[in-house]
């Protein structure tokens, strides 16, 4: 039996959605992901007309899509300007291939591409981090100090680059992983920080997600269909014991019962306001670096200070 698509009824199709059950061609298929960005973009807000955007590109399928895509979006909002951030880690032989990336993405769309390093922000490499700590038992592994420092360099560069917005890439999956991940570990107050759009406070570039209502493995076939040269090797740091297995659960949840991320995550949207006004944050600036911060010393500053305790030629 030949089958043609839902939506044009022309092409063959490439792409079944099972939580809606539609069969899409390959057209229709990416104007639906392009679709539903663009109305998440306007259900929560994320830009106004004359917004200067910094987009958060690691270099990976995700942040590609999302340039390529913002990219588009972008015509419809003509004073907005756009340019690309890519924090380098110094994670040998993967974080290059990945700017690599990020740089040939850029130059074909034209966007400006600003890189910065943790050896230049922090004196050190992840790499150099990693081969420090790996003696040391803890919690604390080389992908929890990266992520701290990745979220501080790109508010920090964004907001010296004159960014109004910092866009990430964060899809369906991610948010509806965190929120499981908070809960799991008991931290109820920080789902309220998984948010499509966070506040925004003082040196505090108000973070993006148009991805947030997209399934990671649409973003990654959008990726593909495009055509975007995008790393597929995987962060030697990142393996995350936990947050794989609820991955995997969810996956295997959606697989069953299709729409079950989408009801997950439309639940903790509910949740949130309550969570919130039991919990209220307060940002204040750290002590030691004048960031924004939640207690005395910011997050990173906490990190680097125990670090530099134990390894003072860090
Ligand atoms: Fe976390 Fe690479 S250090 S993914
Ligand atoms: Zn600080």
């Amino acid at each position: 039996m030949l089958l043609f698509c839902n939506k044009c009824g022309r092409s063959p199709p490439v792409f079944f959605r099972p939580y809606s059950g539609e069969r899409l061609c390959r057209g229709c298929f990416l104007r639906s992901v392009e679709k539903q960005v663009r109305q998440t973009v306007s259900k929560y807000r994320m830009f106004r007309e004359q917004d200067k955007i910094a987009v958060a590109l690691s270099g990976g399928k995700d942040s590609l899509a999302l340039l390529y895509i913002l990219h588009r979006i972008e015509k419809n909002f003509p004073k907005a300007r756009l340019f690309a951030l890519t924090v380098d880690e110094g994670i040998p032989h993967y974080r290059e291939e990945a700017v690599k990336n990020a740089r040939k993405a850029c130059e074909e769309l034209n966007v400006e591409h600003v890189v910065v390093s943790f050896r230049e922000l922090y004196g050190f490499t992840l790499q150099t981090l990693a081969e420090k700590i790996k003696d040391i038992r803890g919690e604390m592994t080389p992908c929890s100090y990266c992520g701290v420092l990745r979220r501080r360099a790109l508010n920090k560069v964004a907001r010296e680059m004159g960014a109004d917005k910092l866009a990430t890439a964060h899809t369906l999956d991610d948010e509806v992983q965190t929120m499981l991940l908070n809960l799991v570990h008991g931290d109820i107050r920080r789902i309220s920080r998984v948010e499509a759009v966070t506040p925004g406070a003082e040196k505090l570039v108000q973070r993006v997600k148009p991805f947030s209502e997209v399934p990671e493995n649409e973003v990654a076939l959008y990726a593909y269909l495009k055509g975007v040269d995008f790393q597929s090797s995987i962060c030697p740091y990142a393996p995350q014991a936990l947050r794989t297995e609820v991955r995997e659960f969810v996956n295997r949840l959606e697989a069953r019962h299709p729409g079950s991320k989408f009801k997950l995550y439309r639940s903790f949207e509910k949740l949130k306001p309550a969570v919130k006004a039991s919990f209220p944050s307060q940002l204040s600036q750290c002590q030691l670096c004048g960031e924004p911060a939640s207690q005395p010393l910011c997050e990173p500053c906490r990190l680097l200070e125990s670090l530099r305790a134990k390894f003072p030629k860090l």
